[in-house]
């Protein structure tokens, strides 16, 4: 998954069970299938891949949004990437910010998970981003440099994986980088780690044209204009053309 075709992944967080996930899925597969110059994953809750794979077929992807570092063990909550490849998911996400910020996740075990999903054959979306504190008082550059470097050293730039720069104060809030910031942030992680960099924080269809069309943007990580068939759809449409 080399930069060349844009990748675009709907993370759908804390929604859509089992069998909204099967009826979003088979519309959704019906709109995309055939679409060969966008790459695209839906991102459901672990009860739902089952649902999401047996609806889509092969057109879209299927990931998790979250898998441990370890094969099985004692370790309440979690799901391994044995487990997500049988259940037929083909990646994962690691390190969302809501990870960070409400499950003590640590650019340690960020790495750990991104290091053993990609070992046991996942592909990965790795997240990184600054809170709106750290860009104001100018840190953004260094905070993105401790997460990517933390990923790389685990990683290297490895072929499956990718990273999705997510600027904490755009995640749900409706408000996005702008172009330029988007541009200056994925050049710099993308000199630090030679992966495709997705956008992620409030894509809309709206405004999905202008950051898919950065040089250093390789696709978007969806939340929120996921959840619905069409505006997904117009997304992926706008990063076909
Ligand atoms: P949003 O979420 O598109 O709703 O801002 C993005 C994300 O959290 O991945």
């Amino acid at each position: 998954m080399r930069r060349g075709t844009p990748f675009i992944a709907g993370n759908w967080k804390m929604f859509k069970g089992p069998s909204e996930t099967a009826s979003f899925c088979s519309e959704l597969g019906r709109w995309l299938a055939g679409s060969e110059d966008v790459r695209v994953a839906v991102c459901p809750p672990s009860v739902s891949i089952a649902a999401a794979v047996s609806a889509l077929g092969t057109s879209v992807e299927v990931f998790a949004q979250n898998v441990h570092w370890e094969d099985q063990g004692a370790f309440t909550g979690e799901v391994s990437a044995a487990m997500l490849l049988e259940a037929g998911a083909q990646g994962a996400i690691v390190g969302h910010s809501e990870r960070r910020r409400y499950f003590g996740e640590t650019d340690e075990t960020v790495a750990r998970r991104a290091a053993h999903a990609l070992d046991a054959g996942l592909e990965v979306i790795a997240c990184v981003g600054e809170l709106e504190a750290e860009r104001e008082t100018g840190e953004t550059e260094a905070v993105l440099r401790r997460q990517v470097e933390a990923i790389a050293a685990a990683t290297g730039s490895h072929e499956r994986l990718v990273i999705a720069y997510e600027p904490v104060w755009a995640i749900g809030t409706g408000r996005t980088a702008t172009p330029v910031q988007a541009q200056e942030a994925h050049g710099l992680i993308r000199r630090l780690l030679d992966v495709p960099v997705l956008y992620g924080g409030s894509v809309k269809p709206e405004n999905a044209a202008e950051l898919l069309g950065q040089p250093d943007v390789g696709g978007a990580l969806v939340g929120g204009a996921s959840l619905d068939v069409d505006s997904f759809v117009a997304i992926c449409a706008a990063a076909a053309r």
